[in-house]
């Protein structure tokens, strides 16, 4: 709702009312209309003030409110009310102004800010487009290229920047509303026809078009399939060269086309789920709400390659002390010059000081004694881990929490090698850590909630999207990614190409394919695993034992490219090849496709036309089969967890939700038909054979992905 009061005689102030972020729902908007008619009515009233409760200006339309029947007074005709108004109105914007919340602003007469609020369009982000005039009065406000840019990026500015802009009129460090009224008490009475933006003539640089086409050329190319970007760009192309009235007729059209899209409900899921997966649980009962952290003031961390480099970065930036701790002297000294390098370049770009004086280095575990929380990065090895996590025990302080950077390792190992395994927990990072947003909590069984909820905190604090989940091989991520891999590498046996995979994978929205990724991160990295495992069958390129471990299908190509020393972009060659080690641009490699050719023949493999359909359904369905078991096992407390870690930490398409909820646009009893016909042909390749909780709930006609949770318990009841 919307409250108003007259304040100072003559200002007609109208509060939001809709906590957390005043939301424009209906009510609100109601309270608008009912509050600015009461506000021109009275005679007393000279002019009108609106701001948001609780220091909020609004953080735009009610997104929850976008799936069901719209009621309530429509924005764009209150909007326009607002502007058409007889008395001045003046926004008093504290917090934040975004959406449809700035849209409401721009509708007002003048717009004032504290200098701590921040304004923006993230429309795109929720797959739609400014649709309460925003595209149309933005760039008539500021001009074509400014305006591009907010509205195709979605991205906030402060109010500084807002000012640069001619976004807002004045900023203050003041009370914002006590200077809005006074603001509305000096401007009363005084002509309003250059205040009404839509009344603007759109001001464009005399190179409009070639902007037009360079800004829809990137969209294309970053949007990776998301339409929303390129609807902003056309909405702002309207502004730009059609009259305010046919400019919004366009943006109404264009927004009827997001507004029913599937982009946009996958990005709203997206929305809630994000802010789903802060309020983890565990099996035991613990959750976000009862288990408090304990605060971190210093922490270390052990080995300093390319993970540890970039953990130290994030922590060092987020203004933790840390104690780096390298035992190769030469990867010490290279490892303080890289990491210097990283922060030096991060404290440009965001004009900050460099954090370099909060880290300090060391060869020696003894110089970790009196931190609070420890991160282990050395190499994946068992043994080791083992033996730095029982130093570590003996070292630190009691209380330090001792958590590990492995890729898929059990944390409960590591945790027994410790005198209190409830403070251990994993901390799985994604390269580079200090840009990579995700960040796995694994609890082990004797992980306390006081461990998981410090390290949820934790990274929070370093910006970190994190998600809590069990323990088990390779976690969540890794371990769905395992079947992806298997699938890919059994479509070149039987006829692809790694560009042809990739081909597809890349049209369907990942940013890179299973096999440019796979060269991307060294092949050697996923060998050493296998060997490891005791899956590697060295030099052994014939027979059919060679592509069967244990009665399942194995293919050994990536294990016979990194015997040939092509661990991809390092070396390379790959699956691709490349110019020099280190180059990214990947070419196809003619020596691959003999290889490719010379195997089948040796495994008396007969090549078959793999079309788009096997590739998709094959790599993403066993995938998400993987991801069904993961949910049953209880290793993620829900589908949002399982989204949010592959759009953060793995590229999948952010429009498409996440793996689990394509699996509902797809329709889950399409997958399972699918993963039921590809096993029958596949029987060796049990990842293709669907699982439990995946029929149980076709079975319970296939409910919304947010009443998974309750099939989910009940299926574990079961068990
Ligand atoms: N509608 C409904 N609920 C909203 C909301 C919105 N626009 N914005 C935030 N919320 C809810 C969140 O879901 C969350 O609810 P929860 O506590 O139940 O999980 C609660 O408000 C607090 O949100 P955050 O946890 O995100 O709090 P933060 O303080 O970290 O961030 C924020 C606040 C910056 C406002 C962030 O929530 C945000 O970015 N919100 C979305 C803003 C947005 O995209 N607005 C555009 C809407 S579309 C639109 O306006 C269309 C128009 O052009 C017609
Ligand atoms: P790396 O090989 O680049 O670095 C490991 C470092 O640890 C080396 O500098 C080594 O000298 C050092 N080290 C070894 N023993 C040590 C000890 N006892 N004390 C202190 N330092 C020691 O390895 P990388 O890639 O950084 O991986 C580290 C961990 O992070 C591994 O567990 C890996 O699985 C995991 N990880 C790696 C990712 C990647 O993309 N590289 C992604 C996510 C996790």
């Amino acid at each position: 709702m919307a409250q108003y009061t007259r304040v100072s005689g003559s200002v007609g102030l109208i509060t939001l009312q809709s906590p957390p972020v005043n939301a424009l729902s209906a009510a609100v908007r109601q309270g608008i209309v009912d509050s600015m008619q009461r506000a021109l009515s009275e005679p007393e009233v000279k002019s009108v003030v609106i701001c948001g409760q609780n220091g909020i200006f609004s953080g735009g339309a009610d997104i929850k409110e976008f799936g069901g029947q719209m009621s309530g007074p429509p924005l764009i005709p209150m909007i326009h009310a607002i502007e058409a108004a007889s008395k001045p109105v003046v926004a008093a914007i504290e917090g934040i102004a975004l959406g449809g919340g700035l849209e409401l602003a721009l509708g007002c007469h003048y717009r004032i800010a504290h200098s701590k609020a921040r304004v923006g369009l993230p429309e795109v982000t929720l797959g739609l487009l400014p649709g309460a005039g925003g595209s149309q009065r933005l760039p008539r406000l500021i001009g074509v290229p400014a305006a591009l840019d907010l509205i195709t990026t979605g991205r906030y500015v402060t109010a500084a920047e807002a000012l640069k802009f001619g976004l807002v009129d004045q900023i203050t460090d003041h009370n914002t509303v006590n200077v809005a009224v006074k603001f509305a008490q000096r401007v009363a009475g005084q002509p309003l026809d250059a205040r009404r933006i839509s009344t603007y003539p759109c001001l464009c640089p005399p190179d409009v078009d070639v902007l037009f086409e360079e800004v829809m050329q990137r969209v294309r190319r970053t949007a990776r399939g998301a339409i929303a970007p390129i609807a902003c760009v056309q909405a702002v192309r309207a502004a730009a060269t059609l009259p305010y009235n046919q400019g919004m007729e366009r943006e109404r059209e264009l927004m009827a086309t997001l507004f029913t899209s599937g982009q946009t409900r996958a990005l709203q899921y997206f929305f809630f789920a994000q802010r789903a997966v802060g309020r983890w649980s565990m099996p035991s009962g613990a959750r976000w709400d009862t288990s408090k952290p304990r605060p971190v003031h210093k922490a270390a961390v052990i080995g300093l390659g390319t993970m540890g480099r970039g953990i130290t970065v994030a922590l060092a930036q987020a203004g933790f002390s840390v104690v780096a701790v390298e035992t190769q002297e030469k990867q010490l000294m290279e490892a303080k010059q890289a990491i210097s390098g990283m922060l030096e370049r991060g404290a440009k770009r965001r004009g900050v000081a460099p954090a370099l004086d909060k880290i300090n280095y060391g060869c020696n575990i003894q110089s970790v004694a009196d931190v609070d929380l420890v991160i282990e990065a050395v190499f994946e090895d068992m043994a080791l881990k083992k033996k730095v996590f029982q130093q570590l025990s003996a070292v630190c302080k009691a209380g330090t929490f001792l958590c590990s950077n492995t890729s898929g390792l059990d944390i409960d190992q590591l945790a027994c090698q410790t005198r209190n395994p409830e403070l251990v927990v994993g901390m799985h990072f994604f390269a580079p850590a200090h840009v990579m947003k995700l960040l796995e909590v694994v609890y082990g069984p004797k992980s306390s909630p006081l461990a998981v909820a410090t390290a949820m905190q934790l990274g929070k604090k370093i910006g970190k999207v994190s998600v809590a989940v069990g323990n088990c091989r390779g976690f969540v991520g890794n371990r769905m990614l395992k079947p992806y891999l298997e699938q890919a590498l059994f479509l070149l046996e039987e006829g692809a190409t790694p560009e042809f995979v990739d081909q597809v994978l890349e049209e369907f929205g990942f940013a890179m394919g299973v096999f440019r990724m796979s060269d991307l991160s060294g092949l050697d990295v996923g060998w050493k695993v296998r060997m490891a495992d005791g899956l590697v069958v060295p030099n052994s390129t014939t027979g059919q034992a060679t592509r069967l471990r244990q009665g399942r299908r194995y293919s050994p190509l990536g294990d016979l490219l990194c015997e040939q020393g092509r661990f991809g972009q390092k070396t390379g060659r790959g699956w691709y090849q490349y110019n020099k080690p280190g180059s990214q641009v990947a070419k196809p490699d003619p020596w691959l496709h003999s290889f490719l050719d010379e195997y089948r023949a040796r495994h008396t493999l007969v090549a078959r036309r793999i079309d788009h359909q096997e590739v998709l359904e094959r790599c993403l369905y066993s995938m998400i089969n993987e991801g069904f078991r993961i949910l049953e096992d209880g290793i993620a407390a829900g589908p949002e967890d399982i989204d949010i870690i592959y759009v953060f930490g793995y590229s999948w398409p952010r429009h498409r939700g996440g793996p689990m909820f394509y699996a509902t646009t797809v329709g889950l009893n399409k997958v399972l038909e699918r993963l039921e016909h590809y096993h029958q042909a596949h029987p060796d390749v049990p990842s293709l054979q669907p699982c439990d909780l995946l029929r149980k709930l076709v079975a319970s006609g296939s409910p919304p992905i947010q009443k998974w949770r309750e099939v989910i318990k009940k299926v574990r009841s079961q068990l």
